[in-house]
């Protein structure tokens, strides 16, 4: 075999069925592509207000496999069970699995006089939601699609998680000029709860179907440069080595590299990729 088609051979994911949770988001739309552009099948679940099936229809148009848009929540088993029937119609299988979707709030749109981010003012029903979604959704899709792949007896779960993650967020980057300190917006915390929760979901299930020969890891990225307040991506570059933010398909390389026989002896792992700030 030649190096370039070896190099081919460990990327193709031709005759894959790949699934991305909040695939018709930000992020979500780029790992997506980058595994339909490899050769994969892919599905976007994400909540029928998100238009999956609008952003599926791109994919298939620009890279060539059959891409399938379904309307789901994450947070609901019964809405789970009816999209992996689907897929399971239309594709006949599952092999990978991506879980992306979590509530990413905009602190930055908190209203002067409510200042709800805060620990002290924090609503319980915003915890148990970001918890429902970003956790328990990661959960629900592992157990139901993950069952599939144990059938097949392969298969890869990728988790989304942050550099929040592995740091602490830094409160003083989310500052605004004017605002007493009681009423300054932070990163929430069920964000960092969340994304760390999703290491140990990671960790659990490596050990988990190993036998099955399904590898899970997770990916811990930093923040993605999208029109953010200058004053803002200002402190957030000066806590980066790299001094920057990450563009939006700068994330590919990684979810290719897990997804597909590249990474064919790693599990259990959390890939850092944020430029350097976690080093720190
Ligand atoms: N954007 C960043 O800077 C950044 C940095 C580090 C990590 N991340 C993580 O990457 C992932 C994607 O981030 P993004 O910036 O693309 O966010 P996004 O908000 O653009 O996308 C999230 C998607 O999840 C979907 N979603 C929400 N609730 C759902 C539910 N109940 N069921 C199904 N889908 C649901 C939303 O509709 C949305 O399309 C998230 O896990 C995020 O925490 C993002």
């Amino acid at each position: 075999m030649t190096d370039s088609a070896r190099i081919q051979q460990l990327f193709d994911l031709t005759g894959r069925v790949a699934i991305v949770t909040g695939g018709a988001g930000l992020l979500g739309y780029h790992h997506g592509a980058i595994l339909a552009a490899a050769g994969a099948s892919v599905v976007l679940l994400d909540l029928a207000v998100a238009n999956p099936q609008m952003r599926a229809e791109q994919l298939t148009k620009e890279y060539g496999p059959q891409c399938l848009g379904l309307p789901a929540d994450i947070t609901s088993e019964s809405s789970l069970l009816e999209a992996r029937n689907a897929i399971l119609a239309k594709f006949g299988r599952i092999d990978i699995l991506i879980n992306n979707a979590a509530n990413n709030p905009k602190v930055e749109d908190q209203r002067p006089g409510q200042p709800w981010s805060r620990l002290e003012n924090f609503p319980l029903a915003t915890w148990n939601a970001d918890i429902a979604v970003g956790l328990t959704g990661a959960f629900l899709c592992s157990r139901i699609f993950g069952q599939q792949m144990v059938q097949q007896n392969k298969g890869v779960i990728v988790n989304v998680a942050s550099d929040l993650a592995v740091i602490a967020p830094d409160q003083r980057i989310y500052r605004k000029d004017g605002l007493a300190d009681d009423q300054q917006p932070v990163k929430p915390v069920t964000y960092s709860v969340v994304k760390t929760a999703l290491i140990g979901l990671t960790r659990y299930l490596s050990t988990y179907w190993t036998a099955h020969n399904i590898r899970v890891n997770a990916i811990s990225p930093g923040g993605v440069a999208n029109n953010q307040p200058d004053e803002f991506t200002a402190k957030l570059h000066q806590l980066i080595p790299m001094g920057r933010m990450a563009h939006k398909d700068e994330y590919q390389g990684a979810i290719l590299f897990l997804c597909s026989d590249a990474s064919s002896y790693m599990t259990g792992h959390n890939l850092v990729i944020d430029g350097g700030r976690s080093v720190l």
